[in-house]
C-alpha cells in the first residue's frame, strides 16, 4: 500500500477486534514509523510505550471505556510527553506536535498493515486517566501520556466520516478565493 492509499483507507475505527494477537515485529514496524516523523529542531521529544502484556492490557480495556476498541484492544502504543514541556525555540515548546506528527505516521502504518485504531486524546484528560495509565506503564515524574491508541485486527468495516471538499479548505495563494481561471 503507498502512502496515498493509506491515507485514504485510514479512519478512526472504534468497533470490535478480532481475537488475532499483534506480533511484536509489527508493533516494532508501527513505532518505528512513529520515530520517523518529523518533530520541532529534531529533538525527537516523544517517547512510546507498546503495551503487549495480557495483565497490562487487560487493566487499561477494564477502565471506564471509551469505545469498543479501546476495551477489545490487543494491545496499546502510549505515546508520551512531557508534564512541562521546555521551550526549545524563541519562548516555544513543540512536544505536541512532535507527538501529533508521530501519531499521524503511526496511523498510516497501522493501516497499511492491515490493522486498525483510532486517536485517543479527550478521553485520557478526564478522571485522571492519563496519570492511571502512566503509573501502570512506570512513567518516572514529569511525563504524562498525551495519546493512546488501542490496536487489533477489525471485525467489520466501522463507519466513515466524510472529509470536506478542497474547495471548502483550501486555496492557491490568498484564502477564500477562487483562483484566477475562476476555479475555487
Ligand atoms: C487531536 C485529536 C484528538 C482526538 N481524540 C479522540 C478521542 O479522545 N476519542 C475518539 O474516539 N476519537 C478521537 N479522535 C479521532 C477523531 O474523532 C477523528 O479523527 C475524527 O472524527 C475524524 O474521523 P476519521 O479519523 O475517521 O477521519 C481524535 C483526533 C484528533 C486529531
Amino acid at each position: 500500500m503507498d502512502v496515498f492509499e493509506a491515507m485514504s483507507e485510514r479512519y478512526s475505527y472504534r468497533g470490535s477486534f478480532r481475537d488475532q494477537m499483534i506480533p511484536r515485529d509489527d508493533l516494532r514496524r508501527i513505532v518505528e514509523a512513529g520515530l520517523q516523523a518529523p518533530s520541532g529542531k529534531n529533538i525527537q521529544t516523544t517517547r512510546f510505550v507498546i503495551v503487549d502484556d495480557a495483565d497490562l492490557v487487560r487493566q487499561i480495556a477494564e477502565m471506564p471505556a471509551a469505545n469498543t476498541a479501546m476495551q477489545q484492544a490487543k494491545a496499546y502504543v502510549a505515546c508520551i510527553v512531557d508534564l512541562r514541556p521546555e521551550a526549545v525555540y524563541e519562548g516555544h515548546a513543540f512536544q505536541v506536535e512532535d507527538c501529533a506528527a508521530a501519531v499521524e505516521n503511526m496511523l498510516l502504518a497501522i493501516t497499511a498493515l492491515g490493522y486498525a485504531t483510532v486517536w485517543i486524546d479527550g478521553w485520557l484528560r478526564v478522571q485522571k486517566r492519563a496519570e492511571t495509565i502512566g503509573e501502570l506503564l512506570g512513567l518516572p515524574e514529569g511525563k504524562i501520556v498525551r495519546i493512546i491508541l488501542p490496536l487489533g485486527v477489525p471485525e467489520e468495516a466501522g463507519p466513515r466520516m466524510e472529509k470536506m471538499p478542497f474547495s471548502a479548505r483550501a486555496w492557491f495563494n490568498r484564502y477564500g478565493e477562487a483562483d484566477r481561471e475562476g476555479h475555487r
